[in-house]
């Protein structure tokens, strides 16, 4: 891979060796044995997804002034219910008739045959699956059968009632979209993120950092009026070249990957919707800036068989890793108005945008009115009650195929449809009503800590560098004191309390010897190290270290700001070690 050279085998080993030593990430539960399918971050790996979060904020946030808000993790039942998670949630499952261990029986299937796998029936599956032996004992493979991979709970101290740990952000933000349309006045399209812990109770995940059954996501819905679908920004990255396994060309097996420009692809059609391909333009941006160079990524268009049951097209944004080949860390998914959908007629609430004419439209429309006069008559105490019922009624839809002779049935009351009379009125309309279209760009978060980690995996001579840019870097600069004595230590003390203030992100370090700290602060991946030695205290100069280059220069230390400013700008000056 790019700058990553020959010597660098299997980095996934290296890496973790380095992310435990140095506190990027381990396995959970460590002095317990672990527990596959969790991950624990440590004091870098906190830090450098944090940056990630705040750099995706900035490329997909801030500059469309969409807002991000923050919901429970524990679900009711009847939300994911509505949302069809419930009944599309889920994998399948295999069991070994001699050990008993349970396995996803699509991915043994795949790793054992390299076939496709995903959408095949259970049926499809279970053929396959007699060719292939347990992976722990050799023993025979039981059938299939569909496991629900939502962490199932329930709420209150009688369990009554049935939650989940949320598998996705989304549904908190399709719940609440119709106040925060409001809070944000109303205004279309808007997108609303969310960044927060998702639950899939994993059969059995044996990739380390890639596949866990507790993560953060990070997604926004974008919702959009269908009648004017087109990305006002998409002419910003018109030409941004997107590297595209199409599914045309999946399900003609053909083993190509389309370059085409973002703009060519919602021309063409390739991509259906121009918010995903303005999106996906983006991230390819974004990841660049996580140090995963261009071809290392690729969009990868699911099958309808594959697609998660919302999505009318959906796109992977994969990264090439060492260990695991190609790996999905992004997905858009085109979501229509399914879910909002879903949630109204799951609470019978109307959750559609009212959009107004330029002037309003006059219409004539056939209503039907009771004759006050004739209800009066007949019902005489009765009738003001049976008038207020009426009018929550819509009695066009009431009176519909009904003949004279017949009554409607009004609070007890059978009331004659000779009652009731049709006619047309002429009426004003101001604007008409429509369920909002969503396009969903969502991101696993550990995954790009992983996948950014690998790509800014260097060796210089025979040691590591984890070669992070200066902005995700958890730890931007280290001050050292050669020695921690004769004034060099409160010299060094005062520069770090200094560029702490300024905003930079700074440790002081004091153990051990300058190489070792130089070789530690390699792999902890901070860019900058500022030496203080005996010179400092003569001519009020120290030490500028380039992680990656190990160039050293010297600068003056009330030019250290300005020096620091500038490499990270232009780069480190190219002057003697
Ligand atoms: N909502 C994104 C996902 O479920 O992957």
């Amino acid at each position: 891979m790019q700058g990553q050279t020959q010597d660098l085998k299997d980095r996934y080993r290296l890496l973790s060796e380095i992310a435990r030593r140095r506190g990027f990430f381990w396995g959970s539960f460590e002095i317990y044995g672990g527990l596959s399918g969790f991950l624990d971050l440590g004091p870098l790996g906190t830090g450098l997804k944090r940056q990630i979060e705040d750099l995706w904020r900035e490329f997909f946030l801030a500059r469309h002034g969409f807002v991000e808000i923050s919901t429970p993790i524990i679900t009711p039942h009847r939300v994911l219910e509505a949302s069809g998670h419930v009944e599309n949630f889920k994998d399948p499952m295999t069991e070994c008739t001699n050990c008993h261990r349970r396995f996803r029986a699509d991915q043994l299937v795949k790793e054992s045959t390299g076939l496709e796998t995903e959408g095949l029936s259970l049926e499809q599956l279970g053929s396959l699956l007699a060719k292939v032996k347990c992976p722990e004992c050799g023993g025979i493979l039981g059938p299939p059968q569909y496991f629900v991979t939502m962490f199932k709970t329930t709420i209150g101290p009688y369990g009554e009632d049935p939650a989940y740990g949320r598998p996705e952000a989304a549904q908190g933000i399709f719940v609440d979209f119709r106040r925060v349309y409001e809070v944000m006045r109303e205004k279309m399209p808007l997108g609303i993120a969310q960044v927060g812990t998702v639950l899939r109770n994993e059969i059995s995940p044996r990739q380390g950092p890639i596949r866990l059954r507790e993560f953060t996501i990070m997604d926004f819905e974008l919702f959009f009026d269908p009648d004017t679908p087109d990305c006002p920004y998409l002419g910003e990255v018109k030409d941004e070249e997107l590297s595209i396994v199409t599914e045309k060309d999946r399900l003609a097996d053909a083993d190509r990957t389309t370059q085409i420009t973002a703009g060519q692809a919602v021309t063409t059609g390739a991509i259906k919707s121009s918010w995903a391909a303005y999106f996906m333009a983006l991230s390819k941006r974004f990841l660049t800036q996580l140090g995963i160079q261009s071809q290392y990524q690729r969009f990868f268009e699911k099958l309808p068989t594959e697609r998660a049951h919302y999505s009318a097209q959906t796109f992977d944004q994969e990264v090439k890793l060492d260990r695991w080949n190609w790996v999905e860390v992004a997905g858009f998914a085109y979501r229509t108005d399914y879910d909002l959908k879903k949630h109204m007629e799951a609470t019978g609430l109307d959750l559609r945008v009212f959009k107004p004419y330029d002037s309003p439209l006059e219409k004539t429309v056939r209503v039907v009115r009771p004759d006050h006069e004739k209800i009066r008559k007949q019902f005489g105490s009765d009738a003001g009650k049976i008038m207020s019922l009426l009018a929550r009624e819509d009695l066009t839809e009431k009176v519909r195929g009904k003949r004279p002779g017949q009554t409607l049935e009004v609070g007890g009351n059978d009331v004659p449809i000779e009652f009731f009379n049709t006619k047309e009125e002429k009426v004003k309309e101001t604007g008409t009503k429509y369920i909002p279209h969503v396009v969903e760009p969502s991101f696993g978060v550990e995954r790009l800590v992983y996948a950014s980690l690998e790509h800014n995996l260097r060796m210089k001579e025979d040691r590591l560098i984890v070669s992070l840019p200066f902005k995700l870097a958890p730890i931007q600069a280290s001050v050292y004191p050669l020695v921690n004595k004769d004034g060099l230590d409160a010299k060094a003390r005062q520069i770090y309390e200094e560029l702490t203030a300024d905003g930079l992100r700074v440790e002081y370090d004091e153990a051990g010897s300058i190489g070792r700290r130089y070789a530690r602060a390699d792999e902890a991946g901070i860019p900058l190290g500022i030496t203080i030695d005996y010179d400092t205290l003569k001519d009020d100069t120290v030490t500028l270290r380039d992680r990656d280059t190990w160039v050293q220069v010297r600068t003056k230390t009330d030019r250290l700001r300005e020096t620091i400013h500038m490499i990270v700008n232009n780069g480190f000056p190219s002057e003697t070690r």
